[in-house]
Order: structure tokens, then sequence, then C-alpha cells
């Protein structure tokens, strides 16, 4: 049977079981809190293609690096985040045949991820060893006990049958993109006792460790179960045989407790899962769940947006918001957010620029400060490595360069255009706090944390740029811009831009130490040797004699130079069965082509959006849009918020459910591999910053609200300064509910309108605001 996938406000929907969609929905269907997720493999065997993967935050694998030829300064291992020991495992047989979905027949199979309550459930009828029986399951990982994760498991006999149960932890994993087909657990320790069962593992580098507890409850009813134990090398099970009458139901309910070496004592892992999981066993499934469901009403009554009259766009919106809040909860400074989060393998789960460019203003405007502070934080940790990294590559007197991908601070990536060449990031990790400094006026945190992060970038670029003779102004040379499908490149119009903010904001930022806590800016230059007036001037001069590509003619900014040797294309003149043309070119046409992977000039022209005006912005609008593929889930996102800046409203709309609804109708072809996380906090830009118009413009919120044409109304609530905003738009007008607790100027529409603390402002829409200039 073929599933189907089905429109629904608050939850994805299956029917039908399709085993070539089965990876797919693997991801689709993952649940996760913060501290470990997994994809939404079946309890039960499964023969078929399937992507294993039950990830534990902050565990990972340096898997030694795998390249044809070495070159200096590649990195010594990709950071791999690890398919962990499995706890969901319910074997099941019927009449001593097991079943499996793969091979067996199947029928009104139909799978729920309820987002609203984060349960993912699944019931079907198969038929097996001659006996029919109905399957319920139902599980979740507890976002009020972030190491709990339970699973409920009903079998009803729709005919005469002998069933068994055999429930257990397995410690036999692997990972799908080991480099040396290496298994990365040791198992140090098994157990099992009448009803519950223990396995310890240990990652074979790094020692980190992880402690699996399971306590099970079995009933059927006026049925007598047999019970027995089963151990085998690193798994651990209990097993219930039990023979059912026709109608006749056995549940069994696994509570698991997974914990680690990152937050406890190693040798105390057995008696703290143990803990764990028997305090879950008494609290039950019933109350596990309701304070779960209670954390998700908690997360929605923050976080969500609210779409009337367009239900794909209302699903989109609610899918993304719930997995980013099933990959990072923000209560871990060692934490950040992988690009799949908990959903597969590929980006090894290590932090990338997404977070600083995608996520932070999600959680800027969403969860309160310190959440954004903690991702911050995370870097401010790794300034020493970023230094250390910059000195690999030859740069000195402590310029800092983050790395592209990271686990701990050190570059993890063995992508050589990637490692060396993406140094744009360093851009994104700077915006990140003058970002979040104007969101919560927490200029403190430039004192304690952020200044020291913007002197090592700002040294980094200072040296990273070099005076070209011949053009009498600064480069920067042999980069790669946020377009992968261009390496090696120079003057990249994004890069260049984002090093002389950097450089500009960098003394911004002393400035402004140097007024409100003047004693801690002495520690710093201290500290970081900083020669105050010898190294602001060069970033000045820097700064200002930057060199940017630019076609007179067109009167746009060239992407990098020489953009305009390539052949004179569009996206129209590719065969739509080509695409994504990485999936069917060659990398080498691909780089010549100049077709663009994801948003790169308009990236900046994002970013720094105050400085063009409207002609300029639709100018390079329509140039780039005509040339770029959005084959990164980073890119439909800026241009959507780009489009409706422009009154583009249905090329807005078509953007924003492209990058909303990226995963859900898979337009990529690669949602089987996992979600795109961090492009979700895309999703969100595009209707606050898109459709809602929001903006910081000195120092002051500003909304500019339209509505797509399809939509009834459309709600949100953003946090301003820590302070609540609720923000209603409908087609005749917006009105806004102030909940802080100090009144607040917002400008709306040009206006600036004073909220005290309570009060609502409603305004009609005039036709001006339809499309604004
Ligand atoms: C994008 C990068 C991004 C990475 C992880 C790549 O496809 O081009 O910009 O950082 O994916 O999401």
């Amino acid at each position: 049977m073929k599933s189907k996938a089905v429109c629904d406000e608050w939850s994805v929907i299956e029917e039908g079981f399709d085993p070539e969609r089965h990876e797919a929905s693997e991801s689709l269907f993952a649940i996760g809190n913060g501290h470990m997720g997994q994809r939404a493999n079946f309890e039960e065997r499964y023969s078929g293609p399937s992507l294993q993967g039950s990830y534990i935050a902050g565990i990972y694998y340096p898997d030694k690096t795998r390249v044809g030829w070495w070159k200096n300064g590649y990195p010594e291992y990709f950071a791999k985040v690890l398919n962990a020991p499995s706890w969901i495992g319910v074997d099941v047989t019927v009449n001593g045949a097991e079943l499996d979905l793969f091979t067996g027949p199947v029928e009104k199979f139909r799978r729920v991820l309820d987002m609203k309550h984060g349960l993912l459930s699944r019931s079907f009828v198969a038929e097996v060893g001659g006996g029919k029986i109905k399957v319920e399951a139902q599980r979740f990982v507890s976002m009020a006990r972030p190491e709990v994760g339970v699973v409920r498991y009903r079998v009803t006999a729709l005919s005469p049958v002998a069933l068994a149960l055999v429930a257990g932890i397995d410690g036999n994993v692997v990972n799908r993109d080991s480099n040396y087909d290496e298994h990365f657990w040791n198992i140090l320790d098994t157990e099992t006792e009448p009803d519950a069962g223990f396995v310890l593992a240990q990652t074979r580098k790094l020692d980190f460790r992880v402690g699996l507890a399971m306590r099970l409850a079995f009933e059927a009813g006026a049925a007598t179960a047999n019970h027995d134990r089963v151990e085998g090398d690193g798994y651990v099970a209990g097993k219930y045989a039990v023979s059912l009458a026709e109608g006749e139901s056995a549940t069994l309910t696994k509570y698991v407790a997974v914990v680690t070496s990152e937050d406890h004592d190693k040798e105390k892992l057995k008696s703290v899962a143990r803990d764990v999981a028997v305090s879950a066993e008494t609290v039950g499934f019933d109350m596990l769940f309701a304070e779960h469901a209670a954390k998700w009403a908690d997360i929605w009554s923050h976080a969500d947006i609210v779409i009337e009259g367009d239900v794909a766009a209302q699903q989109g919106i609610r899918f993304n918001i719930f997995h980013l809040n099933q990959t990072y909860t923000g209560e871990d400074e060692r934490l950040n957010i992988g690009p799949k989060g908990f959903t597969g393998e590929k980006y090894g789960g290590s932090t990338y620029w997404d977070t600083e460019a995608f996520c932070i203003p999600f959680y800027v405007s969403t969860a309160p400060s310190r959440v954004t502070k903690n991702l911050l934080i995370y870097r401010y940790k790794h300034l020493a490595k970023a230094i250390e990294n910059a000195e690999k590559l030859g740069f000195r007197n402590g310029a800092a360069l983050y790395p592209m991908v990271t686990m701990n601070g050190e570059e993890c990536h063995n992508e050589w255009e990637i490692t060396f060449e993406e140094i744009h990031r360093n851009g994104a990790i700077a915006f990140a706090i003058y970002n979040y400094v104007r969101h919560t006026g927490d200029t403190a945190y430039l004192a304690d944390y952020g200044l020291k992060v913007l002197i090592g970038i700002a040294r980094f670029w200072a040296q990273r740029a070099t005076f070209s003779q011949e053009k009498g102004k600064y480069v920067i040379l042999g980069v790669t811009g946020p377009n992968e499908y261009e390496n090696n490149v120079n003057n990249n119009w994004y890069t260049n831009k984002v090093a002389c903010w950097c450089l500009d904001y960098a003394r911004e930022a002393i400035a402004i130490v140097e007024k409100t806590a003047p004693r801690r800016l002495a520690e710093i230059v201290a500290e970081t040797h900083l020669d105050r007036a010898g190294e602001t001037t060069l970033w000045t001069a820097i700064s200002a004699g930057m060199y940017f590509p630019y076609d007179p003619v067109r009167r746009i900014f060239l992407q990098q130079d020489g953009y305009l040797d390539k052949e004179p294309l569009t996206t129209e003149d590719i065969d739509p069965a080509e695409r994504p043309i990485n999936q069917h070119w060659s990398w080498d046409r691909i780089l010549r082509s100049p077709f663009i992977k994801q948003a790169d000039t308009l990236q900046g022209m994002y970013l720094f959006e105050e400085q063009y005006d409207r002609e300029t912005l639709q100018r390079h609008f329509d140039f780039y849009e005509a040339r770029t593929v959005h084959e990164s889930s980073l890119s439909p996102c800026i241009h959507a918020v780009l489009a409706a800046r422009l009154g583009m409203m249905d090329k807005a709309h078509a953007l924003y459910l492209r990058t909303s609804r990226l995963d859900l109708d898979d337009y990529n072809h690669e949602v089987d591999e996992g979600l795109h996380i961090t492009s979700m906090g895309g999703s969100w830009l595009a209707i606050i910053e898109g459709f809602g118009g929001k903006r910081v413009v000195d120092g002051k919120l500003t909304l500019n609200p339209q509505i797509p044409s399809g939509w009834k109304r459309y709600a949100f609530r953003l946090l301003w300064k820590d302070q609540p905003v609720e923000v209603s738009v409908t087609r005749d007008g917006v009105q806004i509910l102030y909940r802080g607790v100090e009144p607040v100027t917002i400008a709306v529409w040009g206006k600036d309108c004073t909220l005290a603390p309570g009060t609502v402002l409603k305004l009609a829409r005039e036709q001006s605001h339809l499309a604004r200039a």
C-alpha cells in the first residue's frame, strides 16, 4: 500500500505504508528533546532499507579524515554524530513467525506525529504466522525529564495468536557514514534483571560513556504471560510470551533512561540510569506524558505562529518550530544545533554558520535571552581554538578563524573549499553578537564575552585582506562564499562586505565597552595585547578601502570577480528533469555554470538591507533570483524575506512554502538523509521578517505587516528586550498586544506607537501598506 501524506495543522500524518518512502518517513517523524533524539525507526525488526539513528547531544566520534590527497592544514578528523545504542526495539513474533513490515502484508497503516503534544504514534494491522494482529505503538522523549524516553506497544489479537514480545536495548549499532567501517562503541557492561536491563557503552575514542537503563511493564488482562530475560553480546531484553484469544490485548511499556558521562560521574552511570528509569516507571506513562505535553504547551504558548486560511503553510511552520525546539532547548552552553539535528548522520551533527545566521534570529525572538546567550557563549569558549586554527593557517597576533564545522572548537571537516575557504562564517558569528545585543539590550555581554571574540575576528580580516596595487583597493582572494557552487573565487561580494562590517563593528564595540565598562576595556586591551590606535586605524582603512566587484552596465554588485564571464543563462534554461542539478550534473559542470546554490550576494543585501534603496534591492533580487537554484535549504528563506520587502507577495509566498515545506514536500529529493533543521529558523524569518516586515531600525522594533493573498490571518509572538509582543495580522489591519512591564515604542507602517504594558494597539491597513515601498 502506498503512503499518502496528509496536510494537517498540528500533525504530520502518513496513511498507508510504502517501503520506498520508509527512510524519508524515518526523518519526517523524528522525535527529540534537546538531550537526545531519534529517527522514526520502527520498534519491531525491519529487514528493508532503513537508516537506524538514535543520537545523544554532545556525544560524537572523531572519525579519522579520509581524503585522496592530503593538504597541509587539513583537520585530522571528521566529527560524527554517533548512532547510539538503540532503546526502542520491541521484536514481535506471532505463532513463532517474526513480524516484519517489509515482507509481511500490512493494512490500515497510519503514522502520526502529534506536534502539539510531541507524541509519535503508529498503528497497523498485520498478518503473521497465520494469525492477525493490530499494533498500536506510541513513543516520546520527555521534554520534562530530558533523560527519559518511553515506548508503549500494544498488540490486539484479531484471531487467536501465540504472541511473544522481546523488548530490549541494543548496543550493536553502527554509523552508515563511518570512514573506515569502524565500530565506534565498546560495550563495558550489560545487566538484566526481571523486567529491567542496562547497557553501558563507551566511545572507542574520547571515552564518552552512555548508560541506558530500562524498566518494562507488561500487561495482558486475564491472559498469563511467561517471562524471560535475554542477554546477548551488547544486548539486553525482557521477553514476554502470552496466548491471546481474539479481541484480547497485551501492552508492553518500556521506560528508558539515557544518561551520559557529560552530565554524570563516569563511575555512577549505572546507578543514575537505574534511578532515572525506576522513577519514570513509578510516575507511569500517563503522568510522564502529561508533564511532557505541558512543556510543549508552554513552548507553543510563546513560539507558535498561527496561520488561518492556508493549511499547508500552517503545517509547514509548525513542523519547523517543532523540530527546532526538539533539537535545541538552550539549557546547556556546550551544545549547539547540527544542520540535521537528531534526524540523520549528514553534516556529522556539527555546528555550522547556520546556527548564527539562521537559528539565532529565531531563538532571540522566541525564547528567553539566556538561550541565545548560551549559543554565543559556546563560540566564546572556542575562541582559543579559533585563534589556534588561524595560527595553523599562518595568521598571527590573536587573529581568530572560527571553524566552518566543529564539535569542540576544532575544525573537523575535510573538504578544503569548506574548511579553508568559507571564511565568511566569521562574519555570521560576529553579526550574531550584534543581533543578540540589539534585541536584548544586554550590552554587558560585549564586555563580559563578546568583545574578545570581535577583536579576534577583526584581526583575522585585517590579515586576510590584502592590498592590490593594481586596484588600489583591499581585496580578499581565494574564498568560497555562501554559494558553494563556486570555489576559490576572488572578492566574493558577500565575504568582502561582511568582513568590512566586522571591522567596523569591532571598533564600535570597543567604544561601547569604553563607555559602559571602562575598566573591563582596559583589561581586555591588556589581555589581547590590542594596539588600539594602530590596529583600529588599519581596520578603518581596510573597511573604507575595500574593493567590491560591480557591473556599471547592469548596476549590480557581482557575486565575485569574473561572474559575468559565465554563460548568460537563467534557471529557466535548466531542463526540469535535471533538477536538482547537484544530483544530475558533474561537479565540474556545476562549478563552471552560472547557477548559484544559495543566497550569496542577496544574503549580504538581506543583512545590510538598510544600506540599499528599493530600486537597488529590486535590481539585485531580479538578477540573482533568476540564477539561484536554491539547492541549499538556507536559500529560499532569504529570498522570501527580500521578495516580501519588495512587495512581491506571491513570489514571497512560494519561497516561504519552499522553505517551510522543504522536507515535508521533499523539494531537494534528500529528506531520507535527515531533516534540514537549521534552515527551519529561516522559515520563521520568512514569516516574521518577510510578511511581518520585522526589522530593528535605530534600536527600535519596527513592523510593516503584509499578508499573502490566500491567508485570512496570521499571528505570532515576539520577545523584544525579553518582553512579549503579540501580533495579529488580518487583511484589514494589525493588532498588537503588548505584555511587557515597561512601555515600549514600536514603529508600525512607519508610525511610532508607544504601548503601555497590557495595552492593545489596533491599526487599520491603508492601501499603501499592501506593498510597502
Ligand atoms: C550549505 C552551507 C551550510 C551547510 C550545512 C550546505 O549545503 O551550502 O551553507 O552551512 O549545508 O547546512
